[in-house]
């Protein structure tokens, strides 16, 4: 099977060009200005950007949490990447407390096999660390290509391990030469918090806003950054939404420590001002969203290189999910529907509105996970060799996100009424098109579980 993409405006992490790539099966064999070679199909993409593959390494699929499961399957979650421009996400494989984190991987692998329509890999949660877990740390980097290790420094009783537990896990994984990464927000505060508001009777979802202050994650992120210090292991904060957090990380920059961010789409365009309207259960998160000061800090710490990728820790529910916290904020499933829009919203809001480079956006929402997540130059780029992972995207067509339109599995949008201007319009992935006219042209099955390699290139 060959395609050839002709007259694209290609862009990646570092170049800028208007020139043919030529695909052969699922790799990309030749780049250049005015290829000669036959192909089965031809697609125009004048007047286009083409971009690699959206890289999205923070998603929740059917994941089980708060006593419900997140409503997007591998099925519909995945084919919505696709629709929005992603080709691969990262999920999140949780162990149970006292259970074997091979138990847990069989799990999620009886979710996703067969049904992902794309690429796809794990991080493994560690919620519960002993001497057993760490002969299969090794396990999972050596022999399953999982080589980043989640943490929890919250959600007591379910996910959160403490800090003499998360010490041990960087030794082991350094000693493997994976990464740790961590939801670092101080879980005790925040579980005394919650408890004062409920006793108060305060329980609108405002309260859940409250009860997680910006301190707390300023706090757990500076413990996390000084626990990699101490061990040396390479690290990863996921979902980072404030201003306090990000300072945590310059000062670790200061003593020259390698720490990895990510920030996510809400964090950069909506704020808690969400959280006093009625319907304030549809942001409920973790963290929740802030203020503006913190956007215009993530905007700046995105530029000055301090955060690296802008994911969405996709975790929907449904409006009647929601609603089993509609009398007490403390029960409504965290998370929020984000896994379609990123692209887009990313385009929109940070390359038209100039707060970021057509290249720098390449980075934050391809490249640079590939390259931490150890899967460069296979994903992340348009090179000879690479897998063809491609966005052929319109930058001139504008719309209005809604949940009439969107292919996730959840029946409110986030971002409803929204205006973007930009719109995905062809996608390949592995040198077949996904997405084409609206359609997904895919089937459940044909997305791959990616092994992932140890060790982080450095950006
Ligand atoms: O609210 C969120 N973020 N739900 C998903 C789990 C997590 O903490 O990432
Ligand atoms: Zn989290
Ligand atoms: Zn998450």
């Amino acid at each position: 099977m060959s395609l050839l993409i002709k007259n694209g405006r290609v862009i990646t992490a570092s170049s800028d060009s208007v020139c043919d790539i030529y695909i052969q099966d699922e790799k990309i064999t030749a780049i250049g200005t005015d290829l000669d070679l036959h192909a089965e199909q031809i697609i125009d993409a004048r007047d286009k950007l083409v971009f690699p593959g959206g890289m999205d390494p923070h998603v929740h699929l059917d994941m089980p949490f708060m006593g419900t499961s997140s409503s997007d399957d591998y099925t519909s979650g995945t084919r919505a990447a696709l629709f929005g421009g992603t080709t691969m996400v990262i999920d999140f494989v949780l162990q149970t407390q006292g259970d074997s984190l091979y138990n847990a991987l069989r799990a999620w692998q009886g979710r996703s096999d067969g049904r992902a329509v794309c690429d796809y890999s794990y991080h493994m949660a560690v919620t519960d660390f002993n001497d057993q877990v760490a002969k299969e740390v090794a396990q999972m980097i050596e022999v399953e290509g999982i080589t980043s290790f989640k943490t929890f420094m919250a959600y007591k009783g379910a996910l959160m391990i403490d800090d003499g537990q998360m010490v041990q896990l960087m030794q082991v994984v350094k000693k493997h030469r994976g990464m740790v990464t961590v939801h670092a927000t101080n879980g005790d505060m925040i579980d005394s918090l919650i408890a004062r508001h409920r006793s108060e009777g305060k329980l609108s979802p405002l309260y859940h806003y409250l009860s997680q202050p910006e301190v707390t994650e300023a706090e757990a992120s500076a413990r996390f950054a000084d626990l990699l210090h101490y061990t040396g292991c390479t690290g990863y904060i996921v979902h980072m939404t404030c201003e306090g957090a990000l300072n945590a990380v310059r000062r670790a920059a200061l003593r020259n420590q390698k720490l990895y961010v990510e920030t996510c789409n809400q964090y950069l365009i909506l704020d808690a001002s969400l959280y006093e309207r009625e319907d304030g259960h549809k942001w409920v998160m973790s963290p929740p969203l802030r203020q503006k000061k913190d956007q215009v800090a993530l905007w700046s710490g995105i530029n000055q290189g301090l955060i690296q990728v802008v994911g969405t820790d996709h975790c929907p529910f449904r409006w009647e999910q929601k609603m089993m916290g509609k009398d007490d904020f403390s029960k409504i499933p965290n998370g929020h529907p984000g896994i379609e829009h990123r692209m887009e919203l990313m385009y929109s809001e940070g390359v038209l509105k100039n707060k970021i480079t057509l290249n720098k956006y390449v980075e934050l929402t391809s490249t640079n996970a590939a390259k931490i997540f150890g899967m460069y130059p296979k994903k992340g780029t348009i090179a000879v060799g690479s897998d063809a992972d491609i966005l052929i995207f319109d930058p001139m067509q504008t719309h209005t996100i809604s949940s009439e339109s969107h292919h996730m599995h959840v029946d409110y949008s986030a971002y409803e009424g929204h205006q973007v201007t930009g719109k995905t319009e062809v996608v390949i992935l592995r040198g077949r098109v996904a997405v084409r006219d609206g359609s997904c042209t895919l089937d459940p099955g044909y997305g791959q579980f990616i092994k992932r390699s140890r060790v982080a290139k450095m950006i």
